[in-house]
C-alpha cells in the first residue's frame, strides 16, 4: 500500500524548530542578491524558534506542508494589512524549501491558505512581493493574480519595490 506522504496542516507548537529551519533557508535561497546581505540575516536572526513558537500560540494563520513526515514548507495569513485595498484577506509569507519547488506544493498551499482566510470570511486575498523576485511573480500570475499596487520598502540603506497581486475569483477547493 502506498501511504499519501503529503499534507498541509495547521502548525502546533512542536512545529517551531522545524519551520524556523525552513524560514533561515528559504528565505537565504529566495533573497540572497536581492536584500541587503545585513538585513536579511537580522530578518533571519529575529525568526528563531521562540517567535514562531509564540506566533503558534497567538493562534495566528500558520499552516505547514508536511511531505516524507518533515515540514519543507509553511504559510502565514490573515487580515489584510492594508484596509484602503480592496481585499479581505491576506497571505503574508509562502516559503517551500528549495527542493520542493516546481512540484505543485506551492499552489496546493496557496489554495489551502486562500480557503482558510474563505472561511474566516476573507474572501479576497492580497499578496506582496518584491519585484525582483521574479519565480515569486510567475508564481502569482500563473495563480491568476493581477497586480494592483507598487510600492517601495526600505531594507537597511536601501528601498526595494513591491508588487501586490489581487486575487478576487473563489478559492479552489
Ligand atoms: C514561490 C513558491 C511558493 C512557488 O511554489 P512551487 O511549489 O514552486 O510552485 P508550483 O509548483 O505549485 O507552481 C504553481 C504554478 O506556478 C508556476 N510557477 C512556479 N514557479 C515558477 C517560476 N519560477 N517560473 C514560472 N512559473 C512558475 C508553475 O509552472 C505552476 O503552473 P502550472 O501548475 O500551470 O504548471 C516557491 O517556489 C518558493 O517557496 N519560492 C521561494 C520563496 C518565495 O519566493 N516565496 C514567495 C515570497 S513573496
Amino acid at each position: 500500500m502506498v501511504e499519501t506522504a503529503f499534507s498541509i496542516r495547521h502548525a502546533v507548537p512542536g512545529d517551531a524548530e522545524a519551520i524556523t529551519r525552513v524560514h533561515d533557508i528559504s528565505w537565504r535561497y529566495a533573497y540572497r542578491g536581492i536584500m541587503p546581505g545585513a538585513e536579511l540575516e537580522r530578518m533571519i536572526a529575529r525568526r528563531g524558534p521562540r517567535w514562531w513558537e509564540s506566533a503558534i500560540m497567538r493562534g495566528s494563520g500558520l499552516l505547514v506542508v508536511e511531505f516524507d513526515h518533515a515540514i519543507v514548507g509553511y504559510a502565514t495569513y490573515g487580515r489584510n494589512r492594508v484596509p484602503s485595498m480592496p481585499y479581505s484577506g491576506e497571505i503574508f509569507e509562502i516559503y517551500l524549501l528549495p527542493e520542493c519547488h516546481g512540484l505543485g506544493f506551492g499552489r496546493r498551499l496557496f489554495n489551502a491558505a486562500r480557503n482558510e482566510l474563505a472561511e474566516h470570511g476573507y474572501l479576497s486575498t492580497i499578496v506582496w512581493a518584491l519585484a525582483d523576485n521574479e519565480k515569486a511573480l510567475s508564481f502569482y500570475r500563473r495563480l491568476g493574480g493581477l497586480p494592483v499596487r507598487k510600492a517601495e520598502e526600505r531594507f537597511g540603506n536601501d528601498k526595494l519595490a513591491r508588487v501586490a497581486f489581487g486575487f478576487v475569483s473563489a478559492p479552489v477547493r
